[in-house]
């Protein structure tokens, strides 16, 4: 097996600029690609202004602020991806997108390059029909906030190899991870098991059961969670959870995978989540309050 020194992330948005901080302050050469530069400046930026936070209380010393900064680079064109030993895909989760940048990779990446998906619903098996390289495509799923969350599922597809398993297993746990792993099923474990939960509390907003704040609260409060399931979906992004459920109710048909009307429309007024500044808490005023538009809707 051939070391890992440089990583490739695709997309720097809420989880690609995450896994690149991690990556980055792992000890590897980083290189992460958006689609134009104002993305590419402005995703490293954050990644840049959590590190100062992060040094300003003293949880990380300023040297390995400075350190991680200049494992940390950006890029626009896929080309320049191709010195990468990994590659980690984070980019919007439609399977013809994501195929299409696989595709092209697949032609200019050497052969010992693996590619690894942070896909939340897709199948990796789909995915890695793209390539001519599925014995060494595999699934690596993290959480949000990606520098906090412990967890990572790593992903057998049909046909990754072992070798290429044990590699991403490695390579979570040289991140600072906790790698479980999970058949190819599309959720993998915890999105098979929370993607229900957070619709049937969208449900719950929809049937006007109680309000969005007593829904929360509800969860909070009598299940010890540490956020409600609102405040939860507003995290993870609407415009994902529409893309999640419509992929996941497609594999299943199972009635619990289905998109709830309400969400639907939520991604069609554009309420994204924290990410646009509203869904079904409006963050505009920097106090979260809960989003009246969407309030008066249900009522
Ligand atoms: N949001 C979550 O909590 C979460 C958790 C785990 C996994 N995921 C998965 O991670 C992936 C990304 O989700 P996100 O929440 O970061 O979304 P996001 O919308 O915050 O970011 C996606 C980024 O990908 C970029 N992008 C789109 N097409 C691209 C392309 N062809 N090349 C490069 N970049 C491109 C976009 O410009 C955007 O910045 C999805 O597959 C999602 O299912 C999300």
């Amino acid at each position: 097996m051939s070391e890992v020194k440089t990583i490739g992330v695709l997309g720097c948005g809420l989880m690609g600029a995450g896994i690149a901080q991690v990556a980055a302050s792992s000890g590897f050469k980083t290189i992460v690609r958006e689609i134009n530069q104002d993305l590419v400046d402005k995703g490293l930026g954050n990644i840049k202004k959590q590190l100062e936070r992060n040094a300003a209380k003293g949880k990380i010393t300023p040297e390995d602020k400075d350190k991680t900064i200049a494992n940390l680079s950006g890029a626009t064109s896929l080309d320049e991806l191709k010195s990468c030993d990994f590659i980690i895909e984070a980019i919007v989760e439609d399977v013809s997108v994501k195929s299409e940048v696989y595709g092209y990779l697949d032609k200019i990446c050497p052969s010992h390059t693996i590619f690894a998906s942070n896909t939340s619903s897709l199948t990796i098996t789909e995915m890695a029909a793209a390539t001519q390289r599925a014995d060494r495509f595999c699934g690596m799923h993290f959480f949000n906030p990606v520098p906090v969350m412990k967890l990572v599922e790593i992903v057998k597809g049909v046909r990754t190899s072992d070798e290429t398993f044990a590699k991403a297993f490695a390579l979570g746990k040289a991140l600072g991870k906790t790698p479980i792993a999970t058949k190819d099923n599309s959720g993998f474990v915890v999105n098979f098991l929370l993607v229900p939960y957070l619709l049937g509390a969208i449900r719950a907003v929809q049937n006007n059961i109680a309000s969005i704040d007593d829904i929360d609260k509800g969860m909070v409060l009598g299940c010890g969670y540490p956020m409600g399931p609102l405040t939860l979906l507003d995290f993870v992004g609407i415009d994902t959870t529409y893309r999640i459920a419509e992929i996941m109710f497609k594999e299943y048909g199972e009635p619990m995978y289905s998109c709830p009307p309400l969400l639907r429309k939520m991604f069609l007024a554009g309420f994204y989540g924290k990410k646009s500044g509203k869904g079904f808490y409006d963050y505009s005023s920097g106090t979260p309050v809960v989003n009246k538009e969407i309030e008066n809707y249900v009522k």
